[in-house]
C-alpha cells in the first residue's frame, strides 16, 4: 500500500513536468503561477489512494489524477474572480496579479488541459471516466451558480445550503475516489460506496472551509479572513445565524447585508460578534461531526 505521501509525490512530481507552449506568455504564466503555489493536493491524492485499494498499479491513474487537480486549479481562478477574493495560498489571486480576462482564458485552458490529462485513462474504463469527470464539471458550474444567487437572498434553507455544497465541492472529491476506484478496477457497487464516501467528506470539507473563513488562522488558511461574510454568502454560518437571531441581532445582520458601502473590517467583527453570541462555532462544528 502506498502512504499519503508516496502518492503526494507522484502528483507533485507529475505537476513540475508539465510543459506548456511557450506562448503567449500572458496565457501560460497564470497556469504555472497557480499550480506552482501549491496547495493540500487533496483531490489527486484521493484518487491515487482508491485506485491502490484495489491494484498495486497507481501509476495508470496518475495522468487523470493531475487532470483533476488541474480542473480543481481552474475552478480556483474563476472562482477568485467570481468571489472578488484577492488572496490565496498566501498570494495574490491570479485576477489581481493579471487581470479579469487572465483568470477567466488561463482558467479555460486549464480546463481544456484537464480534460486532455483525465482523457489519457486507460482505455478500458475510459468512457466510464469522462462520464462521470464531465457530468461531475457541470455539476460544479450548478453549484457555483446557487453559491452566487444565494447572496442576494436571506432565506436559504438548511437543506438547499447542504445541496449547494454538495454540487460545488462534494461531487469533485467523490469523483475522484471513484474514478481511481475504477482505474483500480473496483466492481461498481465499491466504486459507489466511495463516491458516497466522497460526497460525506466533501460537505465535511466545505462546512469546515466555511468556518475557517470567518475563525481560521490567516497564515494557515492563505485566504483572507471574512471574505464570505463581506459578500452575503449563505455559508452554513450566516443561514443559521439568520435562522436562530433575536429581534435585535436579525436587524443588525440584516443592516450589514444591506449596506452598499461599509468599513470591511468593521462588518466583519459585528458578524463575528453575533456568530459568537449565537454560538454557530459549535453548531457548524458539531454539523461537521
Ligand atoms: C479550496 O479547495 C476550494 C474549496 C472547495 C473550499 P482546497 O482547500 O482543497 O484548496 P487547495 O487546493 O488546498 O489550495
Ligand atoms: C469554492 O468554494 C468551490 C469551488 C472552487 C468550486 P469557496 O468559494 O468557498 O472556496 P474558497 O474559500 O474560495 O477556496
Ligand atoms: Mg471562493
Ligand atoms: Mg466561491
Ligand atoms: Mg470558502
Amino acid at each position: 500500500m502506498y502512504s499519503f505521501d508516496d502518492t503526494l509525490r507522484k502528483i507533485e512530481t507529475g505537476i513540475t513536468k508539465f510543459r506548456f507552449n511557450e506562448h503567449p506568455r500572458s496565457l501560460y504564466d497564470p497556469i504555472e503561477y497557480i499550480l506552482g503555489l501549491g496547495g493540500k493536493r487533496i483531490r489527486p491524492v484521493l484518487t491515487l489512494l482508491a485506485c491502490n485499494l484495489f491494484s498495486d498499479n497507481v501509476d495508470q491513474a496518475v495522468k487523470p489524477a493531475l487532470g483533476l487537480e488541474v480542473f480543481h486549479n481552474f475552478t480556483l481562478l474563476h472562482d477568485d474572480l467570481m468571489d472578488q477574493a484577492d488572496k490565496r495560498r498566501n498570494k495574490p489571486t491570479v485576477h489581481k496579479v493579471w487581470d479579469a480576462n487572465t483568470a477567466i482564458l488561463s482558467g479555460d485552458a486549464m480546463m481544456i488541459y484537464a480534460y486532455q490529462l483525465v482523457g489519457e485513462t486507460p482505455e478500458k474504463c475510459l468512457k466510464q471516466v469522462m462520464v462521470l469527470f464531465s457530468k461531475t464539471a457541470m455539476e460544479i458550474c450548478e453549484g457555483q451558480q446557487f453559491d452566487m444567487e444565494f447572496e442576494s437572498r436571506t432565506n436559504v434553507s438548511e437543506e438547499e445550503y447542504i445541496e449547494m455544497i454538495r454540487l460545488k465541492t462534494a461531487v469533485l472529491l467523490a469523483c475522484c475516489l471513484k474514478t481511481g476506484a475504477i482505474i483500480g478496477g473496483a466492481s461498481d457497487k465499491d466504486a459507489d460506496s466511495l463516491y458516497e464516501f466522497g460526497i460525506h467528506i466533501g460537505l465535511a470539507f466545505q462546512l469546515q472551509d466555511d468556518l475557517l473563513d470567518v475563525y481560521g488562522n490567516p497564515e494557515t488558511f492563505g485566504k483572507n479572513i471574512g471574505g464570505d461574510i463581506l459578500s452575503n454568502k449563505k455559508t452554513f454560518l450566516l443561514a443559521n445565524a439568520l435562522k436562530m437571531a433575536n429581534k435585535d441581532q436579525l436587524a443588525e445582520l440584516t443592516n450589514w447585508m444591506e449596506k452598499p458601502a461599509f468599513i470591511a473590517s468593521e462588518k466583519i467583527s459585528a458578524v463575528t460578534t453575533i456568530f459568537n453570541e449565537l454560538e454557530i462555532k459549535q453548531l457548524t462544528e458539531k454539523r461537521i461531526q
